[in-house]
C-alpha cells in the first residue's frame, strides 16, 4: 500500500502541536494590538515577477513558484513586504499615516532543509510606513523586544542586533567606492561570518581588484565597531569631504534618538550595535535589525528594517516605510529549549456524567441549553461507568460535572458538583441556566 507522509518542511499540526502555535499567535497579536498595530492580510499566491523584481537573488532561488491553468507564472509568497508595499501604493492617498499594520500568515520558501528552516512557516510582520524619522525604529524595535518578552523571554535568552545600511553606504563611499561597486560590498559582508576567507578576499578582488586585501582590513575595522563613539572615531580616520561629514553627523544623531529611545522605554540591554547585520533582501535602506538567542544556538528569530523606496516601486507616492518579520520555528524552539512553552489545556466549563439511557434524554437537553448560552459541555458519546467518567472530567479540565444518575432523574433535577472543591447542589433543570451564571 503507498503510504502518503506530509512534505519535507510542511508541518503537521496535532492539537497538542496546534494549541502551542495557539499561543504563539496569541502573544503575537495581544503584543501588536497594545501597540496599537491593525491586522491585515494579502494573497498567499502572488505573481512570480512580484518577487523576483522586488526580493532580491537570494529569495529568488528559493521561489515555489508555477504556471497556473491560465498560463500565469506564480509563486506562493516567500514573505509579505513587497505584497504590503503594493497595497499600501494602491490606497496611499485615502490612508492615516503613520500606517501601522500587523500579519500573521504562512509563508513558503524552497530552503535547504535545517534547524530552524522550513518550507512552509509563519511570521509576524510589523511595519510602520509613512514616517522617515527614526522613532519608527525606535517604536518597532521595541515592539520586537515586547514580541519576545511576551512569552516570558529575557535579557538573558536573546538581543537585538542593530546595524546600518547607511552607514556602510557612507564608509565604502568615504573609501572611494561607489553605486554597484557598494553592493556588491554589502552582498559580500551578508555572508562574511558564513564564508572561509580566502573566498571572501576572491569575492573582493572582483570588486576592487589588487585593493582586495585593504579593503578586507577595513571592512573588518568597520565589523568591529560597537559604539556610537567609535563610529565616530573609525571616520574620524578617514579624510572626509565636506559632504559626507554633514551626513555622518546627521546619522549619528539619528543613531543616538534610535539609542536614547529604546534606553528610556528601559530596553536598552536588549540591543547591540553590530554592523555584521547587512540583510540579505534586496530592498532595505537604512537601519537594519535581527534578533538572535544570547548562546547562539539558533538562527535568527527575527529580521528587518527600513526600506524607503519600495512603495515607490510599487507605483505609489514617496513613503517611508520600517517593518520586520519574526517566524515561529526559531521561537517555538527557543521557548521549548528555555521551558517556556506553557503546558495547554484546553479547560471546559461542564461535563455531564450521566448514569443510562433515561438519564441520557435529561442530559441532552441541558447539555444543548448550556451551549446555546456559551458554555463549553463534554459528555461520553458511548455508556460508561461513573468513576471512567469522572477521570474523563478531569483529564479534560472541566470546573464542574453535572450528574445525571436514577435519584437525580426521579427529583427531576441535576447534581452539580464543583470538581475543585467537591461541594454539591441539587439544580432542577429549570434553573440550571440561573446556577450556571452564577458560577462562572
Ligand atoms: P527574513 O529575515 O527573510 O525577513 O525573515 C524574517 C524571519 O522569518 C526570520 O528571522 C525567521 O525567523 C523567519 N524565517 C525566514 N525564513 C524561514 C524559514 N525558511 N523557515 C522558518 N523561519 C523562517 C523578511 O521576510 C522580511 N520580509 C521582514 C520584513 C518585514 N522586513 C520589513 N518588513
Amino acid at each position: 500500500m503507498a503510504t502518503f507522509s506530509s512534505l519535507p518542511g510542511f508541518r503537521e499540526f496535532y492539537p497538542e502541536d496546534y494549541a502551542q502555535r495557539k499561543h504563539i499567535f496569541q502573544i503575537w497579536r495581544q503584543v501588536a494590538r497594545r501597540f496599537n498595530f491593525a491586522e491585515y492580510d494579502g494573497p498567499v499566491l502572488e505573481s512570480l515577477e512580484l518577487f523576483t523584481t522586488k526580493s532580491g537573488p537570494e529569495i529568488e532561488s528559493q521561489l515555489f513558484c508555477f504556471e497556473d491553468k491560465g498560463g500565469r507564472q506564480v509563486s506562493l509568497r516567500p514573505e509579505l513586504t513587497p505584497s504590503l508595499a503594493r497595497m499600501v501604493a494602491a490606497r496611499a492617498n485615502g490612508l492615516k499615516r503613520p500606517i501601522k499594520w500587523f500579519s500573521i500568515g504562512d509563508n513558503f520558501r524552497y530552503e535547504r532543509m535545517q534547524k530552524g528552516r522550513l518550507r512552509c512557516f509563519t511570521q509576524l510582520n510589523v511595519d510602520i510606513l509613512g514616517e522617515a524619522g527614526p522613532s519608527a525604529e525606535v517604536e518597532l524595535i521595541a515592539l520586537m523586544i515586547f514580541s519576545l518578552t511576551g512569552f516570558g523571554l529575557n535579557e538573558e535568552d536573546f538581543y537585538v542586533r542593530l546595524s546600518d545600511r547607511d552607514l556602510w553606504m557612507l564608509y565604502l563611499r568615504a573609501l572611494g567606492y561607489e553605486g554597484d561597486a557598494i553592493a556588491a560590498v554589502l552582498g559580500v559582508v551578508d555572508k562574511w561570518e558564513r564564508m572561509p576567507e580566502e573566498k571572501l578576499v576572491a569575492m573582493l578582488q572582483e570588486i576592487a581588484g589588487d585593493k582586495a586585501n585593504e579593503l578586507k582590513a577595513q571592512i573588518d575595522a568597520f565589523l568591529k565597531i560597537d559604539s556610537v563613539d567609535a563610529i565616530r572615531e573609525r571616520f574620524a580616520s578617514l579624510q572626509l569631504s565636506e559632504e559626507i561629514q554633514a551626513t555622518l553627523d546627521q546619522r549619528l544623531a539619528d543613531w543616538r534618538q534610535v539609542l536614547d529611545g529604546l534606553a528610556a522605554m528601559g530596553l536598552g540591554g536588549f540591543v547591540k550595535l553590530d554592523l555584521s547585520i547587512v540583510r540579505g533582501l534586496a530592498y532595505y535602506t537604512g537601519f537594519v535589525f535581527e534578533a538572535f538567542d544570547k548562546k547562539g544556538e539558533f538562527r535568527a528569530l527575527a529580521g528587518g528594517g527600513r526600506y524607503d523606496a519600495l512603495v515607490r516601486k510599487m507605483g505609489g507616492p514617496d513613503m517611508p516605510a520600517v517593518g520586520f518579520g519574526m517566524g515561529d520555528v526559531v521561537l517555538g524552539e527557543l521557548l521549548k529549549a528555555r521551558g517556556k512553552m506553557p503546558d495547554f489545556i484546553d479547560a471546559i466549563d461542564f461535563f455531564a456524567v450521566v448514569g443510562g439511557d433515561a438519564e441520557m434524554q435529561a442530559a441532552l437537553a441541558d447539555v444543548a441549553l448550556l451551549r446555546s448560552a456559551g458554555y463549553s459541555v463534554e459528555y461520553q458519546l458511548k455508556p460508561q461507568a461513573f468513576g471512567k467518567q469522572f477521570k474523563a472530567a478531569a483529564s479534560a479540565g472541566a470546573r464542574f460535572a453535572l450528574i445525571y444518575g436514577s435519584e437525580e432523574l426521579e427529583k427531576g433535577v441535576v447534581k452539580l458538583r464543583n470538581l475543585a472543591d467537591r461541594s454539591e447542589t441539587d439544580v432542577p433543570h429549570a434553573q440550571l441556566l440561573e446556577a450556571a451564571r452564577d458560577l462562572i
